[in-house]
């Protein structure tokens, strides 16, 4: 069962790895990240926000389950970003906090869908926000490390996601850093190999 891992759990750190293969159990799990994303009023989910190392995102920027469209990148790349645009954003793995991020104001992202085939998108607006999003995720980047305004408050916010991290960790809830390397071996064997 997948969950949803919060700041600053080491997954988020981790630059996931490009897939090798797509399964039914992989589908189902693309299916989880979707009922998790829609659950948290989210509009992108990463698959190392729940605890997955792997290069996948998914996203539908309307954030409702029966509207807009659900959007599945496989292996996603930016390659080209133009202009400069700065907003609001925040993330599921840091619940609650907001910060104004500059972002490229349209990307051209090369990945797969699904069922194997070649997506070549030039995007600009909400998606091409939420693209830059998820892709710094999967590089093991998080919105705060563009935040614009690094001050007090953003230090005791974290502070705040740093103690409850602790304490689910020192009541067993949260695996120690070498139980989840294993566990995130077990997934690159599966899907990287
Ligand atoms: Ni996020």
């Amino acid at each position: 069962m997948l969950q949803l891992i919060q700041y600053p759990h080491p997954t988020l750190r981790f630059a996931s790895k490009p897939l090798a293969r797509v399964d039914d159990q992989l589908r189902g799990m693309i299916d989880l990240m979707f009922q998790i994303m829609y659950e948290h009023r989210g509009v992108g989910l990463a698959a190392n926000q729940v605890n997955l190392p792997l290069r996948l995102f998914v996203a539908n920027p309307s954030g409702e389950k029966d509207s807009g469209q659900e959007l599945v990148f496989l292996n996603p790349v930016i390659q080209k970003a133009t202009g400069t645009i700065e907003a609001e954003e925040g993330c599921l793995s840091l619940p609650g906090l907001n910060g104004v991020v500059k972002r490229n104001k349209a990307v051209q992202v090369n990945a797969y869908s699904m069922d194997g085939k070649e997506i070549n998108l030039k995007v600009e607006g909400f998606l091409a926000r939420i693209i830059q999003h998820e892709v710094d995720h999967l590089d093991g980047v998080l919105f705060i490390d563009r935040m614009f305004d690094q001050g007090e408050i953003l230090a005791e916010d974290l502070a705040g996601f740093e103690a409850r991290f602790a304490k689910l960790r020192q009541e067993g809830q949260i695996s120690t850093d070498e139980i989840l390397a294993e566990q995130r071996q077990v997934w690159l064997d599966k899907y990287c190999g």
